[in-house]
């Protein structure tokens, strides 16, 4: 056997060739930061025209020419108010604070995230740098805020501070910008030893990806496994890791994305049919605009006539087309449950806190956002798309949609179907679910039939919307397992591991979190039902030092996978732009099963030897 590490091309910033100890060293070097989003929840962006006040933000930021030139025209003012004495020592604060709603952390800085707090006027600002601001130039706030009673917070420097004070210190002002937390690092999520964590080793199976969000297989037995990017290209790699040359699928010029870290648009899923290799069929789910808006739309596609490594470009077929209000929150799982239909993902249309309507979209089963969806796509070649299965929960409830299978989700990224256990069965079928929380909890949930996973009244196990949260009537149902921004800020779903090579990891479901680069597993307490977290670590020592394995990975960690086998795999980036090939797909291996890893070394050497 040919061992699947493969590397294409050159790389551009640092060579896999070197030792690990350089690949370790070139990606702390990428001073990324996690998750920048504007204050309209758009992307940041680069300014058609560079910034002539707020200069730091005129290679990446939230403003253009004219917002620049209105922060000026503010600036101006406000100092105006001030002699020069005040003007040489105030001026750098009030030209930074106003300067903060340009910062790619712009959405952070001023707690837009949090719908239940008011956006702020003045970025939230860590304690060291407010008291310092306090002392020198409380009185600029008035000016600032535009609002005269904040003259009497002058007095007080602990009220002062508390107003300006963001509640999560990792995004405050100007930590945000150089918090190592956030900053990219490489496997140095590391379980305390004494609490001990379950070691695994990977091998990298692809590399040079730009956002790689999804890898499936066809369910054919063919053994080739397709990775999707981002922007809109999907590749096939056959069983012995080549992948060739020409896309499967080449969606780039409809697709809706921007090279702007922190963009949750493009595309984003794909699921074949589980007829595929007799109907040629695969669904995609991408953004785009048209219509004068952002949408989300899922396709159907067949293969190319006589040949199984191509989709067929003129083939697609809409399936279904939702207006997505805001930039945020796309959704973009598919997949085929073992019921034969087909299951979409939606988000809840974005923006913070779900705004829209009376009480949001995931509650409101009138809308197709924020849902679990199940659609029949079978036996359509003539007639509709896609038929509702009269099963679904809400068929013939006034009002509902009848495509809506679960509600009540935020942003659901990243599901899978569990195989059930190999031995008895148990399990199969389940549907897990990461759902990203809002400002507090990240959650895992099975999802069942009619279900309501609680968003916007429940983030987690807490109340999000109180109101909501205490009616009697949102029966919602609890995730198996919530955890805190401490550990992770955006919850990457995974997969139960039913493979045959790691028979330790059956029945552990494995995930991670894309902030953090976190790896998690939860594992079933089969008498009581309840799910038990399990930290994931790095083989330390010389527990991965065997050929072709590594214990070190890019720490935005995007999407899971599984191959035909159920063996399983992540996919992560060091710098997670769309546009930027810096994503790898790693398989995860299990050091404790020597049998496997003495395979391993003996292919390899075999391997070199034949060379
Ligand atoms: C993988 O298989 C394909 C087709 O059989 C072949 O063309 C290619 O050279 C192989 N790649 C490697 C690295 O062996
Ligand atoms: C994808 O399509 C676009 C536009 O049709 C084209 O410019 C680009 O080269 C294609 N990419 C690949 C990898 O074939
Ligand atoms: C529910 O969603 C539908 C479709 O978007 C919308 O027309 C309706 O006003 C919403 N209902 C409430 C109560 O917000
Ligand atoms: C509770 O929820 C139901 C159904 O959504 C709604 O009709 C009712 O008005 C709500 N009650 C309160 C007190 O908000």
């Amino acid at each position: 056997m040919v061992l699947l590490m493969m590397t294409f091309g050159g790389w551009v910033n640092c060579s896999p060739e070197g030792s690990l100890m350089l690949l370790i060293l070139c990606v702390q070097m990428l001073t990324v930061a996690a998750h920048p989003q504007c204050l309209d929840f758009k992307p940041p962006f680069q300014p058609s025209e560079p910034l002539t006040f707020c200069t730091t933000y005129s290679s990446f930021g939230c403003c253009d020419a004219p917002r620049d030139a209105a922060i000026a025209r503010k600036y101006r003012h406000i100092l105006s108010y001030f002699h020069h004495s005040g003007i040489a020592v105030c001026a750098q604060y009030v030209r930074q604070l106003l300067c903060q709603q340009c910062s790619p952390f712009a959405a952070h800085l001023y707690d837009a995230e949090d719908a239940n707090t008011p956006v702020r006027q003045v970025p939230g600002l860590c304690a060291g740098y407010c008291a310092e601001y306090w002392k020198r130039c409380r009185s600029t706030l008035s000016l600032l805020t535009g609002d005269p009673r904040h003259t009497e917070l002058e007095a007080d420097q602990a009220r002062f501070c508390g107003l300006l004070e963001l509640r999560d210190p990792d995004y405050c002002y100007p930590a945000v910008l150089a918090s190592r937390r956030l900053n990219a690092r490489l496997g140095a999520v590391r379980a305390d030893p004494r609490r001990g964590c379950l070691q695994l080793c990977l091998r990298e199976v692809a590399n040079q990806l730009r956002n790689p969000v999804a890898m499936v297989h066809a369910g054919d037995g063919t053994r080739r496994f397709f990775v999707a990017e981002q922007l809109g290209l999907v590749w096939a790699y056959l069983p012995n890791g080549s992948r060739l040359a020409r896309p499967f699928l080449n969606l780039t010029e409809a697709v809706l994305t921007s090279p702007w870290l922190g963009d949750e648009r493009g595309f984003l899923g794909l699921a074949f049919h589980p007829a595929h290799r007799r109907n040629g069929k695969v669904y995609v789910y991408y953004s785009i605009f048209a219509r004068q808006a952002e949408r989300i739309r899922i396709s159907e596609f067949q293969l190319l006539p006589g040949n199984i490594n191509a989709l067929d470009p003129t083939s697609e077929r809409v399936v279904l087309e939702v207006v997505e209000p805001a930039s945020n929150h796309n959704g973009g799982q598919l997949l085929f449950g073992r019921d034969g239909y087909l299951y979409i993902f939606t988000g809840d249309g974005g923006r913070a806190g779900d705004p829209f309507g009376r009480f949001g979209n995931a509650q409101n089963k009138s809308s197709l956002l924020g849902k679990v969806l199940r659609v029949d796509v079978n036996h359509n070649d003539n007639g509709p798309p896609y038929r509702v299965p009269l099963d679904n929960p809400f068929v013939g409830e006034r009002w509902a949609r009848p495509e809506v299978y679960a509600y009540g989700v935020r942003n659901m990224w990243r599901c899978s179907v569990d195989r059930g256990d190999p031995v008895t069965g148990a399990g199969a079928g389940r549907l897990f679910c990461g759902d990203v929380g809002q400002n507090k909890f990240e959650e895992v949930d099975i999802v069942r039939r009619g279900g309501n996973y609680g968003w916007r009244a429940r983030e987690g196990f807490s109340c999000y919307d109180k109101k909501l949260c205490t009616n009697s009537s949102l029966n919602d149902i609890l995730p198996i397992f919530a955890y805190p921004h401490k550990l992770g800020r955006s919850v990457t779903g995974g997969y139960i591991y039913r493979g045959c090579e790691m028979p330790n990891l059956n029945g552990l479901y494995i995930f991670g979190d894309y902030m953090s680069g976190r790896l998690m597993a939860l594992k079933e307490d089969n008498a009581s039902g309840e799910w038990h977290y399990h930290e994931i670590c790095m083989g330390r020592g010389q527990v991965c030092n065997f050929p072709k394995l590594i214990n070190s990975y890019y720490p935005y960690i995007i999407s899971f996978a599984e191959d035909e086998a159920g063996e399983l795999y992540f996919m992560s980036s060091g710098n997670p732009s769309a546009y930027v090939a810096a994503g790898t797909v790693y398989k995860l291996i299990d050091p404790s099963r020597r049998g496997g890893i003495l395979f391993l070394f003996k292919a390899s050497t075999a391997g070199e030897m034949s060379l």
